[in-house]
């Protein structure tokens, strides 16, 4: 059993997944909300489940590609479809992974930390706790966890 928690300004959502489709499932409500300029970040250790989270957002913005995790790369962008971009008011998603970089200074050194935010973008970031300060407070947090001995 895994859990997730949605926290986006004053509203918390708590959400029990069972599996890594219904993670999905719950990535999916939550990515046909996004608009240009949100910027997601997904807490959880590792193989909690926050690239297949990522997977279900991109699936919501209508991206057709597979989304594989960005660890090596650091980040991967995906076009929106035109469709869905009138919509949205987003050209990209930006799929961020930190994993690989130790500490903020790195980050901005790799140019990741230009792209977060992006008015015309949404932005999702695994491992977001080594950005510091640099995330507004209108990100939206997801936490992913697997309790004790669920
Ligand atoms: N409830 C669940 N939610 C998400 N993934 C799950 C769940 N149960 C099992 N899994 C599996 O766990 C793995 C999670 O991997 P991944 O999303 O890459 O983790 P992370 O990006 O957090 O390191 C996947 O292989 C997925 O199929
Ligand atoms: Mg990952």
């Amino acid at each position: 059993m895994h859990t997730i928690t949605i926290t986006r300004g004053d509203s918390k959502q708590h959400f029990e997944s069972t599996s890594a489709a219904s993670t999905l499932a719950i990535a999916k409500k939550l990515g046909g909300t996004l608009r240009g300029g949100d910027i997601v970040a997904l807490f959880g250790d590792l193989g909690v489940g926050k690239t297949v989270f990522a997977k279900g957002i991109a699936s919501a913005l209508g991206i057709k590609e597979t989304v594989v995790s960005p660890t090596f790369v650091l980040m991967m962008r995906y076009r929106i479809p035109q469709k869905k971009e009138k919509k949205i008011h987003a050209r990209f998603l930006y799929h961020i992974d930190t994993y690989r970089l130790v500490g903020t200074r790195a980050i901005v050194d790799a140019g990741i930390a230009e792209h977060i935010g992006a008015p015309d973008a949404i932005t999702v970031i695994e491992w977001p706790d080594k950005l510091g300060q640099l995330l507004p407070k209108t990100t939206t947090y997801v936490s992913l966890a697997v309790p004790d001995g669920i």
